[in-house]
């Protein structure tokens, strides 16, 4: 018998208050696929992360992770359940070190017990993080913080990395390094989903792609079947 999807979203209707910010909202990511939810401004790519991960409550359709059904599931039971999320806007704990906001990210029980592990891990992935290990975070550089935020996500071992725009703000070369390390760490056994505007870097980046508009998914398929004109169309709703 096939596994399980990593994650399935089916038909997800979200709502804030009478607004309707996702509308039937499916898509289905398998085990160690890098998957790209790609959308202009306001198109609900947030929306779908942060419901998927308990911050948002659905008001109709179904969520389910390696099967289990995780819709209705706060945070704190998403987590130690295997996804972590990096938040738009990265929003390190500034008056933190680096080293504190690491152990930010290692706060469900479960996983306490392997920090001292978790974070060499993490260093090795960004030597930079330790070069800076007691440096408060508002002394770091956009690209660090970035690294930070990921770090910070990767603490509590996921089994799916959920990143939201980690490009933003960052220039190419900082982003192109990000992009080398988030290669690593799904061939180290994450799954990825990442959310961008960027069309092309996405196109590159993933597996497989999924395109948002108005809260919809208007076009799916293989990153390498789908032509950037394509996607930019259905991006652009023309
Ligand atoms: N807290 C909120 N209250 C009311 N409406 C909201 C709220 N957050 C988002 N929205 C609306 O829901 C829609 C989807 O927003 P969302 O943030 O999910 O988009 P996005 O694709 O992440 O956009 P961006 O690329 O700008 O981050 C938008 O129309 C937005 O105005
Ligand atoms: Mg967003």
């Amino acid at each position: 018998m096939k596994d399980a999807p990593a994650l399935k979203v089916s038909g997800l209707d979200v709502h804030y208050k009478d607004f309707q910010a996702l509308w039937g909202v499916s898509i289905e990511i398998e085990k160690g696929e890098i998957v790209s939810v790609i959308g202009a401004n306001g198109a609900g790519k947030s929306t779908l992360l942060k419901t998927v991960m308990g911050l948002l409550a659905p008001t109709r359709g179904t969520i389910e992770l390696f099967g289990e059904r995780i819709d209705g599931l706060r945070p704190h039971e998403t987590v130690p359940r295997g996804l972590a999320l990096v938040p738009e806007g990265r929003r390190v704990f500034s008056r933190m070190t680096v080293y504190e906001n690491l152990v930010m990210g290692s706060y469900p029980p479960k996983i306490r017990a392997g920090r001292d592990e978790g974070m060499a891990r993490i260093y090795d992935l960004f030597p930079v993080l330790k070069d800076r290990h007691h440096q408060m975070a508002s002394t770091l550089s956009g690209g660090e913080q970035q690294m930070l935020a990921i770090g910070r996500a990767m603490m509590s071992r996921p089994k799916i990395l959920i990143c939201d725009e980690l490009s933003l703000g960052l220039a190419p070369v900082i982003i192109q390094d990000i992009y080398k390390r988030l290669v690593q760490i799904n061939r180290d056994g994450t799954t990825i989903v990442l959310v961008e505007q960027d069309v092309q870097r996405s196109l590159k980046a993933a597996d497989r792609v999924y395109v948002m508009l108005e809260g919809k998914v208007v076009l799916q398929g293989d990153a390498a079947s789908l032509s950037v004109d394509e996607v930019k169309k259905a991006y652009f709703g023309i």
